[in-house]
């Protein structure tokens, strides 16, 4: 049985695998569509979600299966102070395969280790995401041809940003890789994806306040929003908040191939004035997120599909 928690818990050869799965489910959806028939996904959301939470529901039901579970920590036994690892084990009892998102850095991993069931970790707090990276790398793969020379450029919060962490993580791996780090001096990508990823792996890098210097460099641009959540005072994110917002203006100073992708949701940092431009392909990579979730479940369960 195995369980996702990071990118790194799949090589190179088993991400393209899944990526491939997820063209194909793209292409021949008809051919999965009975797949995990009888199968049910439990997802477990102790954090509010959108995108997460409903592209694996929509996966699981594509797929077939059914799904269970719960929106909110507060609609669980959570709040009657039951742990994460006694509920996996209740879930383990009424699902084959689980979805789990936690404010806690590790929780899924907490939960990992008494299930009965595959966990797959929807984001854990400030740490990782790794569903939105197997979502970012079909869609940079599917709409730029390849996954290696790129120049990249991250953008907003890079220090409470799970998404930018996993995305890291999963594409240093990859030959001819360039970041930009793009963000305020407080919202700096933290030290231990900086020296521990980026440094170890001589993956070569530089960071920038600036948007308007780094976007005519860049191959794709991946903005993020800054993360409320995590701030511990309300006056250091509204001081934050606005700093980025890429609008029709600055998109002059981008190259006519590159790609706008961010994980959403979007608060103010894309000027909705952006979204008809062919190179905004955010609502695009959402759509994604739902074939690499089906690809990443028929995986996880090990279901065969000829
Ligand atoms: N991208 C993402 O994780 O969105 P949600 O928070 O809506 O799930």
């Amino acid at each position: 049985m195995r369980h996702l928690m990071s990118p790194l818990d799949l090589s190179v050869e088993e991400l393209d695998k899944i990526l491939d799965l997820a063209n194909d489910i793209e292409a021949h959806p008809e051919k999965y569509a009975h797949a995990c028939a009888g199968k049910k996904l439990a997802t477990l959301f102790y954090e509010p979600s959108t995108r997460t939470r409903l592209s694996f529901e929509a996966a699981m039901l594509n797929l077939g299966g059914s799904v269970l579970g719960f929106s909110s920590a507060d609609s669980s036994s959570a709040t009657k102070g039951e742990s994460v690892a006694d509920t996996i084990r209740m879930i383990s009892c009424y699902a084959d395969i689980a979805a789990m998102r936690h404010p806690k850095e590790g929780a899924p991993m907490v939960a990992a280790a008494k299930s009965g069931i595959p966990v797959i970790n929807a984001g854990d707090g400030g740490h990782q995401h790794p569903t939105q990276t197997l979502t970012d790398l079909l869609t940079i793969r599917s709409l730029k041809g390849r996954l290696s020379g790129l120049t990249i450029g991250l953008c907003g919060d890079l220090k409470f940003g799970r998404t930018v962490h996993s995305l890291i993580n999963a594409l240093v791996r990859y030959e001819g890789i360039r970041f930009v780090l793009i963000s305020p001096e407080e919202l700096r990508l933290p030290d231990y994806i900086r020296e521990d990823v980026l440094e170890r792996n001589h993956v070569p890098y530089t960071e920038v306040v600036r948007l308007e210097e780094a976007l005519p460099t860049l191959d794709l641009l991946y903005m993020t929003r800054v993360q409320k959540e995590r701030f511990f005072n309300e006056e250091d994110y509204v001081r934050m908040k606005d700093f980025y917002i890429l609008d029709k203006k600055k998109m002059k100073l981008a190259g006519p191939d590159m790609l706008i992708l961010h994980p959403l949701p979007r608060v103010n940092e894309i000027s909705v004035e952006v979204d008809d431009d062919p190179r905004a392909v955010y609502f695009k990579q959402a759509q994604y997120g739902v074939y690499v979730r089906m690809a990443l479940i028929l995986t996880l369960l090990e279901v065969k599909v000829c």
